[in-house]
């Protein structure tokens, strides 16, 4: 079967640029990508391609080529499904936050839906594609849900779950380690896996394009992600017995790292890792892991998560203590709010939890993001409901400016790697603040003795 028509359902930090990147590689393709959320298709279709919802180096260029020859963004849910061959779903898939499973499995609602969706509006034969990170097994509820609501059509169901990182969402699309491509190990499934293997083979090597069952295709996301949060966590412990020893943190993962055994990527000692899969895919696993009995296999990967609370929360209690164990009415700055660098992101961002904290202590947060807003910021920190929204406008404030954000403070912490803060005149910062002058440096991006010799009494993570 040729494709010549996809339908994603969800616009969202995957759904966008995935698709983006599949309309720029396959012009005889038209790509429709619908959402409920009527602002973000808006968003999607701003004349201006630089006000798209998702800041991703490179993205807005590509949708500007590609948008309205053949990738299209549409609220028009039903059309797009009806005109589809093959229909990937790609929207969220949060951690529960009630009933059976709160606050780890994860939350299927929107995937039932899509699914009952397609199964009342289409008339042909289709391929509908998991695209979003779902529990093992998640195919079979899908299936019975199409097969049993449907009008008689066949579907085949692929499982196609996305490695892309955000802020390298491009370059991760375009350049893929691999594509995974799950399905039925009947004829027609092949049929099915062949035909997106043929879409992916528009632009990637067919060696990296690997074929499995549905289910070890599913299972295969969660995996990844446990496996490199694992990392994480692993090298955040170490952080903690370093500052102890007197060893240093970014020595050992140096040392680690170049043993071709371990690698050398995904050891960088953080504040902690932040982000919309790490946490929720992992209390998955835990959850599924727990479902079927195995109390050990859940208790093990649920030691990432308790660890990577523990970073977050020994920064915040590093930052009290340093300043002679009060931050009642200090000014404190956070340089970052993102989950990472190049991403307009903050969902999971350790800048959340760690500002929670010292709101707690009575600290006044001070914060600069080069592409996060001050109404973001509040609805993060609300969305903790810790206090209330007025408390939170009144002790959060935000600047456009870094230099304007760390006059007059008392303490600077990172909690993003924005290159951008490597260049800043750190002297000029260091005579605006007030004396003695801290920075906490939750991402070891500045170094150390040129802190000092301004002036500041540095402390970053792990040394
Ligand atoms: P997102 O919240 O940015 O986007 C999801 C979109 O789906 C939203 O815009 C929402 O309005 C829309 N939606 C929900 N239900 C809908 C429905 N019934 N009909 C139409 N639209 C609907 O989420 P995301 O970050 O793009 O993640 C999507 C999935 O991909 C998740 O399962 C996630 O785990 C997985 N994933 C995410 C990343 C990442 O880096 N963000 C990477 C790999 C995989
Ligand atoms: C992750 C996976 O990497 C990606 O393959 C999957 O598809 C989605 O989830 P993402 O969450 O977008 O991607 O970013 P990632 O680069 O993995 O970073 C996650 C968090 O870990 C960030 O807060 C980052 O700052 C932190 N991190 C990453 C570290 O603290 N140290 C590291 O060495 C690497």
């Amino acid at each position: 079967m040729k494709i010549t028509k996809i339908c994603c359902i969800g616009a969202g930090y995957v759904g966008g640029p995935t698709m983006a990147v599949i309309a720029q590689k396959c012009p005889h393709i038209q790509v429709t990508v619908v959402d409920l959320n009527v602002d973000r298709i808006n968003a999607w279709n701003d004349p201006n391609t630089d006000n798209i919802p998702i800041y991703e180096p490179g993205l807005s260029e590509i949708v500007a080529a590609a948008r309205g020859r053949n990738l299209f963004f549409s609220t028009n849910v039903e059309k797009a499904i009806d005109e589809a061959q093959v229909i990937f779903i790609s929207v969220n898939t949060p951690t529960k936050t009630y009933g059976k499973g709160k606050g780890m499995a994860a939350d299927l609602k929107y995937i039932e839906l899509c699914a009952r969706q397609i199964a009342k509006i289409a008339k042909e034969n289709k391929i509908v594609v998991e695209k979003s990170t779902l529990p093992v097994r998640t195919a079979e509820a899908i299936k019975s849900i199409l097969d049993n609501t449907g009008n008689g059509v066949q579907f085949q169901i692929l499982s196609n779950p996305e490695f892309l990182a955000e802020g390298t969402a491009v370059t991760d699309l375009l350049d893929p380690d691999r594509i995974l491509i799950g399905g039925d190990t009947t004829p027609e499934g092949e049929k099915a896996i062949n035909a997106l293997v043929e879409v992916y083979s528009s632009w990637v090597e067919k060696d990296k394009i690997l074929t499995t069952n549905v289910w070890s295709s599913e299972l295969s996301k969660l995996t990844a992600n446990a496996f490199l949060a694992q990392r994480i966590s692993s090298i955040n412990a170490m952080s903690e017995l370093c500052e102890k020893t007197g060893a240093d943190v970014n020595e050992v993962a140096r040392a680690i790292g170049m043993d071709s055994r371990i690698g050398s990527k995904f050891l960088k000692s953080s504040v902690g890792f932040g982000g919309s899969c790490f946490q929720k895919d992992i209390l998955n696993l835990v959850y599924i892991a727990k479902s079927y009995g195995l109390s050990e296999v859940a208790d093990y990967w649920e030691q990432v998560i308790i660890m990577n609370d523990h970073q977050k929360r020994r920064f915040s209690n590093k930052i009290v203590q340093t300043l002679y164990n009060t931050v009642a009415d200090k000014k404190i700055t956070f340089l970052g709010w993102a989950f990472k660098k190049d991403t307009n992101d903050t969902r999971e961002s350790a800048a959340i939890y760690v500002a929670d904290d010292l709101i707690n202590e009575q600290a006044k947060i001070s914060v600069y993001d080069p592409k996060v807003s001050r109404s973001k910021i509040l609805s993060d920190l609300d969305y903790l409901a810790t206090r209330s929204s007025t408390e939170n406008e009144n002790l959060v404030q935000a600047f456009d400016d870094a230099y304007a954000a760390c006059n007059n403070a008392h303490a600077v912490a990172i909690l993003t790697e924005w290159d951008e803060f490597k260049t800043y005149d750190w002297k000029k910062i260091y005579d605006s603040m007030q004396k003695p002058a801290f920075v906490f440096d939750g991402r070891n991006i500045l170094n150390k003795k040129e802190m000092e010799a301004i002036g500041f009494v540095y402390q970053g993570i792990g040394s």
